[in-house]
């Protein structure tokens, strides 16, 4: 029986985090745990953000998955730490839940000039402070202004992504965020959808100022997550799979997909 890493989102979003790991880590064996019935997350409360996650954990659990990675910013923001303190040691005290905060908070040390950090992300994950905590606590007297950006993640569910309606909301928060705090050098992508709209932020960030999507640094802090816990990477299968369950249609999901991933995929649905 294959022992794959989990990568959990509320819907496409952490694909884009699944294709960062994959392609850095592809020997690994996957699974793809999307809950598109009940996407968006970015509004909802903390109780029923950490309700439907810990179903989804408890989901590839039973899949036979040892790690799993919470690709979803609200998730991580609003749950991983719950989950990590109550619900691990007395019902799964040998497997792991990671998230994407941390690993980003971890590399903004080393790209910003000034300590001035911006943070663009859904309404849950900027009303947790999460980023700020995580970047203050690991980079004392670094500055951290967040903006939510609400329409952001529907432009990108719906397609539009590249489209010329974009650029008004795309260039709105940022302009909304560097008014905050002009001295902003290095701008997080805090939410799986945004590398999609990288394109149309590129055109309206200042100059000087840098972009960070997380997926490939999510994946270099996976890589070193297994180099130090040998115990868990010898556990992983290494059949270079990857299977993908979605909570919505499958089919939908696979046509969706493909915006995310340049490649057709075999969608099955899961009840949770
Ligand atoms: N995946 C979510 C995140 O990274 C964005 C989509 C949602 O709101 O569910 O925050």
């Amino acid at each position: 029986m294959s022992s794959p890493i989990g990568i959990f989102d509320s819907g496409y979003g952490g694909l884009t985090i699944l294709d960062g790991i994959r392609s850095r880590l592809p020997q690994y064996d996957y699974i793809y745990l999307g809950d598109n019935a009940r996407a968006p997350y970015g509004t909802r409360s903390f109780d029923v953000v950490y309700e439907f996650t810990l179903q989804a954990v408890k989901k590839l659990f039973e899949m036979g998955c040892p790690l799993i990675i919470l690709g979803c910013n609200t998730a991580s923001a609003k749950a991983l730490r719950s989950i990590q303190q109550y619900y691990l040691p007395d019902n799964a005290p040998d497997r792991r839940v990671l998230g994407v905060i941390i690993p980003t908070a971890e590399v903004v040390g080393d790209i910003s000039r000034n300590h001035h950090i911006g943070v663009l992300a859904t309404e849950g994950t900027i009303k947790s402070e999460s980023y700020k905590l995580e970047i203050e606590k690991l980079h004392p007297g670094f500055s951290v202004t967040g903006l939510a950006c609400p329409m952001w993640v529907s432009l990108v569910e719906n397609g539009e992504f590249d489209k010329p309606g974009a650029d008004y909301f795309v260039k709105d928060s940022i302009d909304k965020l560097m008014a905050k705090d002009p001295l902003i050098d290095t701008v997080i992508l805090g939410c799986t959808h945004y590398p999609l709209l990288l394109d149309k932020i590129m055109l309206y960030i200042p100059a000087g100022v840098t972009v960070i999507p997380q997926g490939k640094y999510i994946a270099a802090s996976l890589e070193n997550y297994l180099f130090r816990h040998p115990e868990m990477q010898q556990r992983l299968s290494q059949g270079g799979t990857c299977h993908y369950y979605t909570t919505e249609s499958p089919t939908k999901f696979s046509e969706s997909a493909s915006i995310f991933l340049s490649q057709q995929i075999e969608v099955e649905h899961v009840t949770l």
